[in-house]
């Protein structure tokens, strides 16, 4: 499989694979002063860490071997994969901006790329290879949902070294693809016509952006998965412009998107940090490493949690609730230069729990209600995706919480101090309640202020960029949370607010 089969990947905790000795060209290696390895290994944390594993005399040897283009590759948070715009064979048909478009300085005029004539649209789908014929799947039927569920376990997303793959549960499925106003239609698959055995997927639900204060109605697009066995053969293309179409028949004409991969042209990108909550478990299964002078027993207790949440009033979510976090997420979202224009409806859908039966729960909230006021002063939630651990004798899955959307009345106070603060304690205490809950590892990306915790809550950087896409709109890019170095940073906050599943 080659690089680019591989999107939004559950990545390893500070792994990286630019250092394989055994890639070295001759002609890029060098004889770099140690201030310059010092400041290239900064810039790449990833490999910084797995060389803290190594003792003195293995790291010292295995920089003099490092290929230095492969490691400035590995530098570069947007270069990973990239080739040139003439490369993309389809992408460059597409309305997107391409790389050369973002790199102009130019001021950009924010708007579509494309104007649609509904009556051009074609009615009816394009073709398909022989033997494959196009479906709508139906995932209020049990057994579609659970095709649905298969394809995408087998086959969707994996990390660089074949590792860990995406298993989205049938319940987290059910929520993510039924949210307010879900369209049949935009479930679409591809199926074998002799077996009738799913063989594609592309899937979106319809949401609203704001984008620097343009409203703009989209589809979110997720879950485009390919058998193993049919990869390769452009088929990607036809389901892309198949869910093109079913979203312009309905009048829709700007989508969102994100991927691991680069391709034209990102309007975002940020980058996973990964909080370990079972330290022991996550380096049995290779996604942690034992730095070089650590001992099993002391990066155990560097992990360690209280056993309670601290906040006084931190509580699960209720119904009752939605109207003050709807209120309290509505003015914390228009802080970000993209962010989810939610209804009151979608805000229940989202973050309420409901117990029902047959389904597990896939996203946990939490509120802080003022023990004396009563008055919600702060949300945070996560949800649960868990990972198939490939080929593994003693662990067969990890349990990841992913932070999903927060907000807190700190943030309106005018001092970054203050609100650092309060998401310390407030983000510490979801690391709590997701550790109570029984997950192994509590992801986040640099999104929303995730810059001012991060570190300090003792995230580790991970190997994989998060990419943002917008389909037919064209904007100036927005910050990811990364400044040049790849690094979390509180000056390059404020642009993305919008959290992909
Ligand atoms: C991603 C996946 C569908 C691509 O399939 P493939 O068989 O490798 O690629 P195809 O031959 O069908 O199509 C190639 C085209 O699709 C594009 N493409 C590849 N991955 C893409 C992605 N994630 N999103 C959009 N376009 C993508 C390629 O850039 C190429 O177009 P180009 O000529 O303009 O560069 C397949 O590898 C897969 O199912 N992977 C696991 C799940 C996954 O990563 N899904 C994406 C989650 S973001």
């Amino acid at each position: 499989m080659s690089d680019q089969d591989k999107g939004k990947a559950p990545q390893r905790e500070g792994a990286s694979d630019s250092g394989a000795p055994s890639k070295k060209s001759s002609s890029s290696k060098k004889n770099l002063p140690p201030k310059a390895i010092e400041a290239l290994l900064d810039m790449n944390p990833a490999l910084k860490s797995e060389l803290a594993t190594m003792d003195p005399e293995t790291a010292a040897k295995t920089i003099a071997n490092l290929d230095l283009d492969q490691m400035l590759t590995g530098l570069s948070i947007n270069g990973k994969n990239q080739k040139d715009m003439a490369s993309y064979k389809f992408w460059q048909t597409q309305p997107v901006p391409s790389f050369e478009d973002q790199k102009n300085k130019k001021p950009v005029a924010q708007g579509p790329i494309s104007i649609i004539d509904p009556e051009r649209v074609p009615k009816t789908p394009g073709p398909l290879v022989d033997g494959f014929e196009w479906c709508t799947l139906d995932l209020t039927n049990d057994e579609e949902l659970k095709e649905l569920y298969e394809l995408l376990n087998n086959h969707y997303v994996e990390d660089d070294n074949a590792m860990f793959r995406f298993k989205y549960s049938q319940s987290f499925l059910h929520w993510a693809l039924m949210s307010p106003g879900w369209k049949k239609e935009w479930h679409v698959g591809v199926r074998a016509s002799k077996s009738r055995k799913l063989v594609a997927s592309i899937c979106g639900v319809p949401t609203e952006l704001r984008v620097r204060g343009e409203r703009i109605k989209v589809t979110e697009i997720n879950f485009l998965c390919i058998h193993k066995k049919l990869r390769a053969k452009r088929l990607t293309p036809v389901l892309i412009k198949e869910i093109t179409r079913r979203c312009y028949v309905n009048g829709i004409y700007q989508a969102i998107y994100t991927g691991g991969i680069i391709l034209p042209t990102p309007v975002a990108s940020c980058r996973y940090y990964h909080r370990p909550l079972d330290w022991l478990k996550l380096y049995e299964i290779g996604f942690s490493f034992l730095p070089h002078g650590s001992t099993k027993a002391r990066q155990i207790a560097k992990n360690l949690l209280p056993s309670n949440p601290e906040i006084p009033g931190l509580r699960p979510m209720e119904v009752k609730d939605i109207d003050a976090v709807y209120d309290l997420l509505e003015r914390y979202s228009l802080r970000f230069d993209m962010n989810q224009a939610f209804t009151r409806e979608e805000i229940e859908h989202w973050l309420v729990y409901k117990e029902q039966p047959g389904k597990d729960q896939v996203v946990w909230s939490y509120v802080v209600e003022d023990p004396e006021t009563h008055k919600i002063t702060d949300f945070v939630s996560f949800y649960n995706l868990e990972s198939t651990i490939i080929d593994h004798s003693k662990h067969e899955t990890v349990r990841a919480a992913y932070l999903y959307y927060y907000a807190t009345e700190s943030a309106f106070t005018e001092n970054q101090a203050a609100l650092g603060a309060r998401l310390q304690h407030l983000i510490n205490d979801a690391l709590i309640c997701a550790k109570q809950e029984k997950f192994d590892v509590f992801n986040a990306l640099t999104l929303h202020d995730n810059p001012l915790f991060l570190e300090k809550l003792k995230f580790g950087a991970g190997d994989g960029s998060l990419h943002y896409y917008l389909y037919n709109y064209r904007c100036a890019p927005i910050n990811g949370g990364v400044n040049d170095k790849n690094q979390p940073d509180a000056k390059k906050m404020g642009g993305v607010g919008v959290v992909m599943l």
